[in-house]
């Protein structure tokens, strides 16, 4: 009996696990996914800000380390997307799921310009790095603008 017990406690933990990566994500998982995908964003593009606006030195190093990042994590936010998701605990607006080719132009746009920007600072030209974190900034809030409520 408690064998049995066990064995269908493990079978259903397997196809929790075997779920979360085969399924269609559930919409609230979708939801924390691409905020956490957004945060980890916002934190290495805030130094890069910093830097960009004097407020902080310049550290190249740095620089190019969160440029990287963000031009990696840029990659990942599409698939939290999902149908029905649009409901919920997030800023995302339905007209997303209306546009979907709009807002994909938008999401490759600032992937774009981010792997120019992890490019660029690699050189260390901190002038034409600054041009570029611009071009950066313009992609995030073209897409903010039209698709995430305040
Ligand atoms: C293609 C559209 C798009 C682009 C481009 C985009 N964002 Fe966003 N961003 C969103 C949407 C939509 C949300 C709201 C997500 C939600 O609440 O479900 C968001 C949320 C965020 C958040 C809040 C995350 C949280 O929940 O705490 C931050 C920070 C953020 N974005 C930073 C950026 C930065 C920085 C860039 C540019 C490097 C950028 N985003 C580019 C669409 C975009």
């Amino acid at each position: 009996m408690k064998r049995l017990f066990v064995a269908t406690l493990l079978a259903a933990g397997i196809s929790l696990i075997a779920g979360s990566a085969f399924a269609q994500a559930k919409p609230e998982d979708a939801i924390k996914y691409r905020q956490g995908v957004y945060r980890v964003i916002g934190w290495n593009f805030a130094p890069m800000a910093a830097m960009v606006k004097g407020d902080r030195p310049y550290d190249a190093a740095a620089f190019a380390r969160n440029a990287d990042l963000v031009a990696y994590m840029s990659k990942l936010p599409l698939e939290g997307f999902v149908p029905g998701s649009e409901a919920g605990e997030t800023k995302a607006k339905p007209e997303i799921w209306l546009d979907m080719d709009d807002f994909k132009a938008k999401l490759e746009k600032m992937q774009g310009e981010a792997a120019k920007l992890a490019e660029i600072a690699k050189g260390g030209d901190f002038t034409a790095i600054k041009i570029q974190f611009g071009e950066t900034g313009k992609a995030c809030k073209s897409c903010h603008d039209k698709y995430r409520n305040k």
